[in-house]
């Protein structure tokens, strides 16, 4: 089975998987892709990100996978059918055991789902299969050990605390963006590439979509169930919640988000023998 996902799909959470394109979360892997590519997006979820890829390597082939069976149906619905891409589908299938053969794909990307499986490791190693030793495996995961913000609201203090409590309870971790190039290494990925990128949320409305995404988010998604679990009562989560709605109004709002992202070359067959999936 796949492992729990910290934040679950309500609609607070795809609100904020939605705004994600392949320009403000994927920039480090652009460079590398070319028309007539062949793309696997795993843990893609709302699949705004693998859109854009599909857009990128048109008439290559694109798929974006996701443990979620619901989120799959609605990323295919959303880009596939009404929009036309006839080198883009969507499928259930578990970033462990990839239905593809060694060497299948030119690039083989993951956003933000490292931070949440209890082995990245084996992921990589996954990833890795499939992109083969002529292949790319490009990953990108927040670090929210490193989250800052302004102004001080001793709420958000304890959502951050909260968040990594709850996160490493379920499954995962939350300050995976300093981990990936460790994890890289230790899946015997080649070539490995490290870099860093941010996202910055400060303009008014940012800071009330964001803001307004995590107020929602706190009371009502699997993470306010997980969040429960480990013992935070319904004030603390209101509080929580308050605060991230008084951080939306600061007209003097700021908050930065550090990702570590990584670029390797994947597995030959040496090292994982075809026909192993
Ligand atoms: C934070 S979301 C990221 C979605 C998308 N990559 C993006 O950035 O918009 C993580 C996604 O990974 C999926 N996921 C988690 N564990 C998985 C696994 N073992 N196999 C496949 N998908 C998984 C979740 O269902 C979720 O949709």
């Amino acid at each position: 089975m796949p492992d729990a996902y910290t934040h679950g799909h309500h609609e607070s959470v795809l609100r904020s998987h939605r705004w994600r394109t392949a320009e403000n979360s994927a920039g480090y892997v652009l460079p590398w892709l070319r028309p007539g590519m062949s793309v696997l997006d795993v843990g893609s979820g709302p699949g705004t990100i693998t859109a854009d890829f599909a857009d990128l390597v048109a008439p290559g082939r694109v798929v974006g996978v996701d443990a979620s069976a619901d989120v799959v149906a609605q990323a295919a619905a959303e880009h596939v059918g009404a929009a036309g891409r006839e080198g883009l589908s969507f499928e259930v299938a578990d970033a462990y055991r990839l239905p593809f053969r060694d060497g299948e794909f030119d690039v083989v990307h993951a956003h933000q789902v490292l931070q949440h499986v209890e082995r990245p490791v084996d992921m990589l190693r996954e990833l890795g299969r499939v992109a083969g030793a002529e292949g790319l495996v490009a990953a990108r995961d927040v670090d929210y050990e490193g989250v800052i913000w302004y102004p001080r609201i001793p709420a958000l203090d304890d959502w951050l605390a909260l968040y990594l409590r709850t996160h490493r309870s379920v499954a995962g971790e939350p300050a995976a963006g300093r981990r990936l190039k460790a994890w890289a290494r230790e899946a015997g990925l080649g070539d490995i590439r490290s870099t860093a990128s941010l996202w910055l949320f400060e303009n008014d409305d940012d800071r009330a979509w964001w803001g307004g995404m995590w107020a929602d988010r706190v009371l009502q998604s699997a993470f306010a169930e997980e969040a429960r679990a480990i013992g935070a009562d319904d004030a603390r989560l209101q509080r929580i919640s308050d605060g991230w709605r008084e951080w939306a109004a600061a007209g003097d709002g700021w908050l930065l988000m550090p990702h570590g992202e990584i670029l390797a070359r994947g597995r030959g067959p040496a090292e994982s023998p075809r026909g192993e999936s």
